[in-house]
């Protein structure tokens, strides 16, 4: 098996195929968590995951940290998720270019930044909190988004100015990327020729929803044809990178999932014959 933090093929690990992936030894080379699923006392949350640890590489995926947070990060939830990332030893800890919580209010929903420097400071600042208080570098998840906020520089570019100050990495969410393209009306492909490719240490891909006006992130369907071209686009520019696939709703018997991730790996395969 290849280095799964450099170039494995995963999956999201979610409770309909926990005992499939414990009781089988399942071709995936990583499995990515929830970390909030996890981030409890003891019990049986964690035996679960420290058995699929004893079997697989994990990577740690929060949804929570609110990194876009003005007022700062949760010492507690940093405090909780160190505890979880010294036992399990992920091969990745991540989070997303969002924010959820402000004072006391905390949405359970990732919302949007305005890409401004004053914002990028605020994201700098916390992202070097949480690699100080988990001893390690965080990878952040481009959003997907459904409104755009005034800012002076494209997403891309915050990401990029945010790896360069912080040494922080990056986890590109394909979907997400063609999501907020489509709702917004920009390039996908010219967005992802911006993305700092050295930076880039995990790929998300998934699929998602029509709603009336916009496309909804709902990873409730497989990757559609336009994600795995912008996947195969992308590639040569990334060299292997470390990929799986979402999902999150209307789960689908795990062999199916392990279809789609062989599409991963063929596109992958071509890809690297393409940059030979
Ligand atoms: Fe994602």
């Amino acid at each position: 098996m290849s280095d799964p933090a450099r170039a494995g093929f995963g999956l999201g690990l979610r409770k309909p195929h926990y005992a499939e992936f414990l009781e089988h030894r399942v071709a995936v080379d990583f499995l990515e968590v929830i970390s909030e699923n996890f981030m409890v006392d003891g019990g049986q949350p964690r035996k679960i995951l420290r058995d699929i640890r004893a079997r697989y590489p994990v990577a740690l995926h929060g949804v929570s940290m609110s990194i876009g947070s003005a007022d700062g990060l949760d010492p507690l939830y940093l405090t909780r998720l160190r505890a979880l990332v010294d036992e399990i030893d992920p091969i990745f800890v991540s989070d997303h270019l969002s924010w959820s919580r402000t004072g006391g209010f905390c949405a359970h929903d990732l919302l949007p930044l305005p890409y401004s420097e004053d914002a990028l400071t605020i994201v700098c600042r916390n992202v070097a909190q949480a690699q100080e208080a988990l001893g390690r570098a965080l990878l952040i998840e481009n959003p997907s988004s459904y409104l755009s906020l005034p800012g002076d520089m494209p997403e891309w570019a915050f990401l990029d100015a945010l790896c360069a100050r912080t040494g922080c990495g990056l986890l590109l969410d394909v979907n997400n990327v063609f999501v907020s393209a489509t709702n917004h009306g920009f390039d996908a492909r010219r967005y992802l020729d911006g993305i700092p490719a050295k930076h880039v240490r995990q790929i998300h891909l998934a699929g998602h929803s029509r709603g009336e006006t916009m496309l909804i992130d709902t990873h409730d369907q497989t990757v559609p044809p336009a994600v795995w071209d912008l996947y195969a686009y992308v590639l040569p520019r990334l060299g292997p990178v470390a990929t799986m696939i979402e999902r999150d709703d209307a789960i689908p018997p795990l062999y199916a999932l392990l279809a789609e991730l062989a599409i991963a790996r063929r596109i992958a395969r071509d890809a690297e014959r393409l940059s030979a």
